[in-house]
């Protein structure tokens, strides 16, 4: 693994395009469950019972009950980890350009990463389904669930769930952002969910190099992505800035 973690700090520092792309991988060592796999959420509960906008409208309360009230407790306790805190260091040192997530959790902001995508938007905000005013989710009061607006309106988070549209912002930036890199991290994605697993697609359409970080094969492994380092993000991340450190020091 060292040899490839050298590849990837050595890419990286060639360049001051990377984008990262990253899942719910990213966040495991942080205390948050991933979706699929060992001990993923969707193994437990059938995600079109619960995350789906349908499931919301026909039932917010098991939603609530269910999905919502426990991940929020959990993000409330992650707290960044170093993979996060390296693509922060990363963008600090002028390699890379952006961060687009998949997560709700805002562990990349709160690593000190500035410019970040929410791609499938945020649990830290609450949005009505009546009069779509917002309002921060620490703020809440949990007393009763489903949480209503001062309309009246039902409370969803102000995430996307599945069968909704990702925000045209978003979508457009992040094709951008993948059409005009010259290096993608994509780490911690199963790769499986449109239209982010497009994503690496573009980039590597558009010549950049993709390099994926995550203990298992994906399917981008092998077919679009040019190698993957099979270890954890925490300790790949963090070495491969430590080594861009390094390389900038000595060029
Ligand atoms: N470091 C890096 N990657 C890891 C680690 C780790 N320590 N541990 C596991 N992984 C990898 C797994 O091998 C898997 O490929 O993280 C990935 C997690 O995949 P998913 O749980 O499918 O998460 P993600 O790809 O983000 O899911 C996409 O699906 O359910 C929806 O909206 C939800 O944003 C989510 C989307």
């Amino acid at each position: 693994m060292q040899d490839l973690i050298e590849r990837a700090a050595r890419d990286v520092a060639a360049t001051r395009r990377a984008v990262a792309l990253t899942g719910a991988g990213i966040s495991i060592e942080s205390g948050i469950p991933p979706f699929r796999g060992p001990g993923g959420l969707w193994e437990k509960i059938d995600p079109m019972e619960v995350a789906h906008i349908d499931a919301f409208r026909r039932d917010p309360q098991k939603v609530w009950d269910l999905l919502i009230r426990g991940m929020q407790s959990v993000l409330a306790q992650a707290q960044p980890n170093l993979a996060h805190r390296g693509l922060a260091a990363l963008e600090d040192m002028g390699h890379l350009q952006a961060v687009i997530t998949q997560n709700v959790d805002g562990l990349h902001q709160q690593a000190g990463s500035r410019d970040v995508i929410e791609f499938h938007g945020s649990f830290a905000w609450q949005r009505c389904m009546v009069c779509e005013r917002r309002c921060r989710s620490a703020e809440l009061d949990l007393a009763v669930i489903p949480p209503r607006c001062d309309c009246g309106g039902i409370l969803r988070p102000d995430c996307v769930f599945f069968g909704e549209m990702i925000p045209p912002a978003h979508l457009v930036r992040s094709q951008q952002l993948a059409a005009g890199c010259q290096v993608m991290l994509v780490v911690g994605t199963s790769a499986t969910v449109q239209p982010a697993a497009m994503l690496p697609l573009i980039a590597r359409d558009a010549g950049a190099l993709v390099i994926e970080i995550n203990p298992e094969p994906t399917p981008l492994t092998g077919s679009v992505s040019d190698y993957l380092i099979p270890g954890p993000a925490g300790q790949v991340v963090a070495a491969i800035r430590d080594r861009v450190g390094e390389l900038k020091e000595t060029s």
